[in-house]
């Protein structure tokens, strides 16, 4: 007979215990072997019964369930936890995914739901645990985040994003990962016309056992050969997405995706921030009217106090036409930094590319439009060989 799922029920209400236990009574394939009333308790059972899923209340005298997760997911990581809470507590779901839950389910929850949970979560690390198993040793790879980024909207990140990300693997030959971290509007799937049912937000939810193998699962090939993590599918699971998530995923990225290309949202949130620290290249994105120039002001501005050196931030002109009064060295004076990249306006071909979730350095590669893509692509991937090579030649010389 195959094994039974052990669970064990942390709350410390006795009578939800009670009824819980009755609700998973009548699933053959799962077995509550212990229950706990507070934090402590659940710890000491996660390491002591080794139970596959503890079901775990927030809410809890001694040590609350938010703090028994983390330690749990520290010390007995083959336990995983569902944390349960009532709607009304967001926030704590989002703490407790941070701490390591693999899943949460909010009251009133029917059977049904709470029984598809476990088993969801069950197999979910089962299936984990049989790909580590096959893991080889860490091949190190010298991995360059590179992310669109701009204060004000409709500029054309994600246009420039996915074209890029396109170009670069074409160029190369190497491995690229497109995120989509646009959380709660993002588009990157539909401009590629990829499937998104496996995105961030599902990824978020194995955030405590994301590994190189895992994070696979997550994302979706696209047919130049970039793999794409989608952007969350309804705006509300954007939310549970903290910065500590987007660090984490872009490690492991890191291990195994050359170029990591990110789309963003226009803002300076904590999320973004986290992206842009994290990035080799920041490409910034601008049009060349007078409230762009003013807003690209107030983010070169922010970049300085966050120290990020001048070399790391690129400005990109996008839809620039004939018809602009500002000219290019008006646009620097104003901004106080030189134009890295200029892409003309072509309504035709990038509305068409979009409209077929086809990228037009792909389609519509002999377009002006697409050239200058393209050469921002060699541009990127040049100086990632040049400091390659440098990194190479110290290392000779050095001996190190
Ligand atoms: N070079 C271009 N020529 C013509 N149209 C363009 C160009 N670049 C982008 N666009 C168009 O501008 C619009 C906005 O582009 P896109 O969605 O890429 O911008 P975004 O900065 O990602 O927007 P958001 O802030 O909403 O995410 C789209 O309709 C796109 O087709
Ligand atoms: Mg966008």
């Amino acid at each position: 007979m195959e094994d039974k799922i052990k669970v064990v029920i942390a709350d410390d209400i006795r009578e939800t215990r009670q009824n819980i236990r009755a609700l998973l009574s009548f699933d053959e394939r799962i077995e509550v072997i212990g229950e706990a009333e507070n934090g402590e308790d659940a710890i000491f059972l996660a390491r002591e019964a080794h139970p596959d899923i503890i079901l775990m209340d927030v809410n809890m005298p001694v040590k609350n369930g938010i703090k028994a997760t983390e330690e749990i997911s520290l010390e007995s990581p083959e336990t995983s936890v569902i944390v349960i809470s009532v709607q009304s507590e967001q926030e704590y779901m989002r703490k407790a995914m941070a701490a390591g839950a693999r899943d949460y389910i909010a009251k009133p929850f029917s059977d049904e739901d709470l029984i598809n949970t476990i088993i969801r979560t069950y197999n979910m690390e089962e299936r984990r645990r049989q790909k580590t198993t096959e893991i080889k040793a860490d091949e190190v790879i010298d991995s360059k985040v590179i992310t669109v980024f701009s204060t004000k909207g409709g500029v054309g990140k994600t246009t420039i994003a996915s074209n890029l990300a396109v170009t670069i693997a074409r160029q190369t030959k190497k491995r690229v990962a497109l995120l989509d971290l646009d959380l709660f509007f993002g588009n990157v799937a539909i401009h590629l016309n990829v499937s998104s049912k496996a995105n961030i937000s599902e990824l978020v939810k194995v955030i405590g056992s994301l590994d190189v193998d895992l994070v696979e699962d997550f994302l979706v090939s696209h047919f130049s050969g970039v793999r794409v993590l989608a952007a969350p599918n309804k705006p509300e699971y954007a939310e549970y997405i903290t910065p500590q998530h987007i660090e984490k995923i872009l490690a492991v990225l890191r291990k195994k995706y050359h170029y990591i290309i990110i789309d963003t949202a226009q803002s300076f949130g904590e999320n973004t921030l986290a992206v842009l620290d994290a990035s080799e290249k920041i490409l910034f994105v601008s049009t060349m009217d007078l409230p762009a120039i003013k807003n690209i002001n107030t983010g070169l501005e922010l970049m300085k106090t966050l120290k990020y050196p001048d070399s790391k931030i690129h400005i990109v002109l996008n839809r620039v036409s004939e018809q602009f009064g500002v000219k290019y060295s008006d646009f620097e004076n104003a901004v106080k930094h030189k134009i890295w990249a200029a892409i003309p306006e072509d309504n035709t071909t990038v509305i068409n590319s979009v409209n077929k979730g086809l990228p037009f350095v792909m389609t519509r590669s002999v377009t002006q439009v697409s050239k200058k893509v393209y050469e921002m692509g060699t541009k990127l991937t040049a100086s990632q060989n040049q400091a390659l090579n440098e990194k190479r030649f110290l290392q000779r010389i050095l001996g190190f």
